[in-house]
This record gives C-alpha cells, structure tokens and sequence, in this order.
C-alpha cells in the first residue's frame, strides 16, 4: 500500500459548480420574489433547474404551491452507475451516437462479486466468471471518458462519498440506495438507466416536485444508540410508502452531533421509505471528512457559501422555511432498534425485542451476523465493533456464529488493515470479504449447512431485508441493525440477548458483559488508499477505444433503436394478456438469475411477465394464442413477435409497482407490445413506459376491465392525433371480440404531455434525443 498523498483526483470535476448554482439561486428568489422561505432541498434542486421561470410559475398557482404540482426540468451535475445497471444505461447511451458523457460521470463494479470464502478467493473468481461484462464497461468507460472503478475498488454509494458527493451537488444515480450522498449534503437520486442517459447528453432530467419532510434531529447520540437507529426508528414511524413523493430534509441541533458517515447511513436508508432522496445541511462535522478524502478546496469553498446570510446560503435553509411534514426525534432518548424480519419497517426497540421474539415465534439463535456494506461501512462503524471484538477477546470469547465484514471501499479496507482493525476481527474468527455488495444482493454462498426451506435468523448492518435477498432462502429472516448490536449478537448467538443488560459466561465460567462501544469517526493517521489497481481510470474521453461486445454473447446486446410511431393509429394489435392482481416490476421482468442477462435485452425477455396470473383461468406464465394453443407468456410474445403481430396487455389497478427497473418497460417493448391498457399505474413505471415508447393507458370505466378478454383485437381511435397534438385528445379503443366477432369501444384516459408524445412519436425518448442531437 503506498500512501494517500500520490492520489491526485480530479478536484475540478469533482467541485459542484458553485458560481453557477449560487446565480440560478438569485434567479430563483426574483422569480419567487424575495419574501418567499426555502428549504435547503428546494434551494438545491432549483437551483439545478434548466428554466426557473418556466418551471416554478407554470401549473403552480403562480408560484405558491410548487411542491406536488411544479414539473421540474433538471440538470444534475454528475451520474454514478453500479455494474448491473450500468449496462443498460451505456447501451441506451451508445445509441445516441455521441463522442462523450455531457457530464461527469462514474462506474463501479459491485454487485456482480461474490461473498463467499474471503476476498482473496472471491474476487479473483468474480472478475472470471463476469469478464466479459467488466471489459464491456471498462471500454466504454474508457471510450466515453468515464471514471471506471474496477471490481474491488468499492461498492458506488461509499466511493462517491469519499470521491464526488458534496455539499450542492446534485447527481443521479442508477441504484436505489444513491441517496447516500445526502450525509455529505447532496441531492443524490436513484433513476433507472434511460433517465440516467437524460443526464449523460445533457438533455434535461424530469421530476415531479417533491414535498419536504423535515426531520428535526434534537439531543445527542451516546451509548449505543448509533446513526442507525435514527433512520431504524423513522422507518418505523414512516412505514415502507410513507417518504414516497418526499425529500427527507433533516436538520436541527441534533446535527451536530451525528459524523458525516454517520449522516450517510441515515440517507442511505431513506431509500427503504420510498423517499425520492434525503440530506443533511452542511455541517462542521463535513470539514475533516472532506479534507480526509482529498478535498480541502470543497471544504473551503462550501465553509464560506455556509457562512454567508440565509438568502444568499445555498447550503442551509431559510429560517423560517415551512415543511409539508414534519417529525421529531430526540437523540438523548433514542434506544438502539432492530427492524425485520422480511420488511425494513417493522422495527423494535432493543429493550422490547426478546418479547417480540417469544411473541412471534421468531427464532431464538442467530444464524450469522454480517457488518459492512454501502449502508455501514465506515471508519467510525467498523472501528465500534472493533472495540466490542477487543473487549469480547479480552475475555476470551469468539463469535458464537459466523461473522463476515464486508469493507465499503478499498480506501476503507487498507486503512483498517493498517490500523490492524482488520487483524482483530480475523483473529477473532471474522472473514471479511470482498469490497463489493456480495451477500447484501444475494451473491451469498453459505457454507454454515443453512440450506432453503431451514427458517433462521440473521443479523446484519444492511438496509434491506426482502425474503431471500441474502442468500436465496426465503426462510432467512434478516434483522437490520447498526454494526454495533450486529457485532454483540453475533457473539451471543441469541436472539434474545440485549447487550445493554445482558451477559455472556466466557470460556473460564466468567460472567462479561459489554461496555458501551467507542470509536474514532477518521483515522488518526489519514486514510490509506490502498491497492493502486483499485484506482480509477482518467476521465478523459478516448474515442478511437472500441467497445467490446462479442456477437455471441449470451450476456451483452447492443442495442437497436425502436421504430418510430407510423404515420396512422394502431391496427390490429391483439391481447396477448389479461393479468389479475397484482403486477409489480418483478411480476413483469423477474430478478434472481434474471439479473445474469441485464445487458441483453433479447435473452432478459424471456422473463417478460412470468410471474403474471392470467386472469381467465387463474394460472400463473400460462398464455392462450387464436388457436388455443397454450404457452408461457414470453413465448407468445416472442411468437406474435415473429409473425409481425403487435400486442397490448390488460391489467388491474397500480400496474409497474415496486421499482423503477426500466427492463420491466422495456422488454413488453422489444417483444412488439405497444399498449398497456391498466386501471391505474405506478407513476415511475407509467413513464418508463412513456420513455420507451409504450403506450400507457387507463380504463375511463373500471368496469371496462371486464369488457376486453385475451385475443381480442384492437384498434385505437384518435390515438395518432393526440399524439400529434402533443397529448390533447381522446384515445378509443375499438374492441373486436375474439369467437363471437362482435364490437364494443372503450373509452380510455391518459397522462401524455408534449414531450412525452414526442417520446412515443420517434419510438423511444433516446431516439427522440439522439435525434435533437445529430440536429
Ligand atoms: Fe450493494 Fe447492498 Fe448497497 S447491493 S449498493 S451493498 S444495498
């Protein structure tokens, strides 16, 4: 390892463009007029508007009632993409023909390496087993002049805190947990791969205003109680839905008493309330991280916009700016919580869980206990547990059950190996992993002789906890919590153990009990950065660089553009499904070993709508063509697909639930549907459906639903002319009933605005951009 000081980023790239912000934020006060109180997030993001005027007078009572109603056009500043989702974000990207990212811009390869035995053995058969994935990244990182941080490097969300999160940023992310950021008092946003294209050629990013819920943070951390807890707590309060359409602003004399990771694990975790994103003011606190990763010019210059007065600070909130919700936690009184099993929001005080454990029949040993990931993998986390490690060492106990740690980043990893933290949990029987998400996505091999179907409990410092997610057994019940109580359950290997009260008989027959963890927020001596092959590439564009993507291969296809709208309304196009119940973006591109296949749209459609239940016979992928041939969903398509004939889908209510995952609007695409005909929509997937140029339309009359049956034919009436009117009018659907022949019409109702007309029209909205591009 050599030290940091030979690491020189790229500072410039790296600042947020504060001249410029701090002049969008004069526009924004003359448009809104001076009187008018912001909070920090509408300061931000407003200031990262295309056209102030435009966005916050129109459609918003002139002003006064922008959050809920205003769209905004947005143009972040930077773009972070994980390895999984990068893909498909890059091909979309290569279709728009352009020699370079408008933006600064980051690749980190995280998700696609295994947690298994140890990083030594992992890593190595990762970057084997995925190559020809990471040489496709690499070269288009290359190519397009994008920092690449090959595998081992880190997992995105802790190497943008320590690279390009900052106080005024605003980025975009294609990972959920992107809102990390917030800690360093950015404006981070998890997107799907097409709206992270938007910001790669600079067209601009839509949004629907967010309202704000301020969380007033009063009191001061002691104890046990760690960051952790703040945001185990609010998801509580707030249950899974309860953030969706806010951005989580908190503030209060609390703040100060929270680390700068610390603030990071809180935002982290928003993401599992549905929150758009979350973030803190700048703080003091912000100072020594920043000059400890390399930024003292960041630190400089956001100490100085901080310190200037309300209106004019870019950095706080107005006093006196008014929240649409608002909550208070008083961190003096806060106890530690765990939360789970199987969801993030059922979350129990420490001092109640061994009753919640006997009243539900959870389990009462612990099966595992896992520290680290982007959620809990700071300096200031893994040196807390270690001081538990010590003092459990000290008395001669080991972990009762395995114990992995993954470290957030190489910088991370090399520091506590130098400061010998590394060491401690080794001896102690620990295995730490690979820099990389591993077991947090599943890439989990256990090797304890837990197999599926066996119900177990495991306690980790993650953020979420879905059945399966961690090794593939929908019997694992996750409980999350800080990596402090994860650490003390793993030695007491009882669910039941509160290591404030409880204690532990060592070896010698000894009664131990744990005294309240301690440890440094920064390393004393500086971070380390560690293997210089973790390092990023430059960022500068090579354009002779080609991008490698074998004709053969299963996992990776470049992609060809859509074809544009014709010049008529649709004829013909056929039922292929009616779907009952549910339909989440899981129901219509499932995950699992589906995730393999992210970079190839053809072989990933074969997943297309495999967990929908057919709504005539009640039987799950089983699909119906003319002649009442039966088959699985994907196959029927793929058949229409090839006889030339184009399809719709009908559905019930909240169509395209769950995630933003752009491959759920963009496999029905591929595969010639060009209508969903729904009750309602989500709203994420209703305009990924736009973007790819699907036609999302509602029922005017629910009961309609029952009118239309798979295999009838349809044709739409006044759909082209809408369109050319950039959304104004009706759209029929004239329904020609398959068996009897009869016709009915159906009267439908849709959201298309202009532009997303105009996204429909060229076929995608890439093509419509690659397009204004070429112009
Ligand atoms: Fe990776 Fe898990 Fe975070 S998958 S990005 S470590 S949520």
């Amino acid at each position: 390892t050599s030290n940091t000081s030979s690491y020189k980023p790229d500072i410039a790239s790296r600042t947020p463009p504060y001249p410029k912000l701090l002049k969008r934020l004069h526009e924004v006060r003359r448009v809104l007029g001076s009187s008018r109180r912001l909070t920090l997030a509408e300061k931000i993001l407003y200031s990262h508007l295309d056209n102030p005027e435009e966005a916050l007078l129109s459609n918003t009572d002139n002003g006064r009632n922008i959050r809920g109603n205003a769209n905004l056009k947005l143009k972040p500043d930077r773009v972070a993409m994980q390895d999984a989702s990068a893909q498909m974000a890059l091909l979309q990207f290569m279709t728009c023909n352009l020699p370079s990212t408008a933006v600064p811009a980051s690749i980190h390869c995280d998700h696609m390496i295994v947690g298994e035995r140890g990083a030594d053995v992992d890593l190595p058969e990762s970057i084997k087993g995925n190559k020809e994935v990471f040489d496709f990244l690499e070269s288009a990182a290359k190519k397009y002049g994008i920092e690449f941080w090959p595998p081992g490097a880190g997992i995105i969300h802790q190497t943008v805190l320590e690279n390009y999160a900052a106080p005024g940023l605003m980025m975009l992310g294609t990972d959920s947990h992107t809102p990390n950021a917030g800690g360093l008092g950015a404006i981070a946003i998890g997107v799907g791969g097409a709206d992270a294209v938007d910001a790669l050629v600079d067209a601009p990013w839509e949004l629907k205003a967010p309202k704000i819920l301020g969380v007033r943070l009063e009191g001061q951390l002691s104890g046990w109680t760690s960051p952790k807890d703040v945001i185990l707590a609010l998801a509580g309060k707030l249950t899974v839905r309860g953030g969706t359409g806010f951005i989580i602003e908190y503030h209060g004399p609390g703040v100060d008493s929270l680390s700068c990771t610390g603030m990071a694990t809180i935002c982290n975790m928003g993401a599992e309330v549905g929150a758009t994103t979350s973030l803190f003011p700048f703080s003091t606190r912000h100072i020594p991280y920043l000059e400890s990763t390399h930024r003292s010019s960041i630190a400089l210059q956001a100490q100085t916009i901080a310190s200037s007065p309300s209106l004019n600070n870019l950095l706080r909130s107005d006093d006196g700016a008014e929240y649409d919700e608002l909550i208070t936690i008083d961190l003096s009184t806060l106890e530690p919580h765990i939360n789970g099993p199987f969801t993030p929001d059922l979350s129990t005080p420490l001092s109640k869980f061994s009753k919640a454990v006997k009243e539900n029949n959870w389990p009462e040993s612990v099966s595992a206990g896992l520290i680290g990931s982007c959620t809990n993998s700071s300096y200031q986390d893994m040196a807390r547990a270690e001081d538990l490690v010590k003092q459990a060492s000290a008395a001669g106990l080991k972990p009762a059950v395995d114990f992995f740690v993954t470290p957030g980043s190489e910088q991370i990893r090399a520091t506590l190996e130098r400061d010998s933290t590394l060491s401690t949990f080794e001896e102690a029987g620990g295995v730490v992993l690979a820099n990389a998400c591993g077991p947090c996505i599943g890439q989990w091999k256990r090797t304890d002789g837990v197999s599926k179907g066996d119900s177990n409990a495991i306690f980790t410092s993650y953020n979420r906890n879905f059945r399966g997610r961690n090794d593939g057994n929908p019997d694992t019940m996750n409980f999350l919590a800080s990596p402090e109580i994860v650490t003390a359950m793993a030695y007491a290997g009882s669910t039941t153990f509160n290591p404030l009260t409880d204690s532990i008989i060592t070896p010698s027959g000894a009664e131990f009990r744990f005294s309240p963890p301690s440890g440094a927020e920064l390393p004393a001596s500086g971070f380390e950065e560690g293997n210089p092959a973790f390092l990023p590439s430059s960022a500068a564009p090579s354009p002779s660089t080609k991008v490698v993507v074998s004709p053969t291969s299963d996992r990776l296809a470049l992609l060809e553009p859509f074809a544009p709208f014709p010049d008529h309304d649709l004829k013909g196009l056929r039922v292929l499904y009616k779907v009952t119940g549910k339909c989440t973006t899981d129901t219509i591109s499932a995950a699992g070993p589906w995730l393999k296949y992210k970079g190839h749209l053809p072989n990933i459609s074969a997943n297309t709508l495999i967990g929908a239940v057919n709504a005539a016979t009640g039987e799950t992928n089983v699909a119906y063509d003319v002649d009442g041939s039966k088959s699985g969903i994907p196959e029927l398509a793929q058949k229409w697909k090839d006889q030339g004939l184009e399809w719709l889908v009908v559905a019930e209510d909240n169509y395209g639930e769950g995630s933003a995952r752009e491959h759920a609007a963009l496999q029905p695409r591929y595969l010639g549907g060009r209508v969903i005909l729904a009750k309602s929509f989500a709203r994420i997937h209703e305009t990924n459906l736009k973007k790819q140029g699907v036609v999302p339309l509602t029922f005017a009359n629910g009961e309609d639903y029952s009118k239309i049956d798979a295999c009838d034919e349809v044709t739409t009436v006044g759909l082209y002319d809408m369109l050319k009117n950039g959304g104004k009018g009706e759209v029929e659907l004239l329904v020609k009933k398959h068996g009897s022949g009869e016709e009915i019409v159906i009267k439908t109702k849709h959201t298309l605005s202009e532009d997303q007309s105009g996204f429909i029209l060229a076929g995608s909205a890439l093509n419509l951009l690659a397009k204004a591009k070429r112009a």
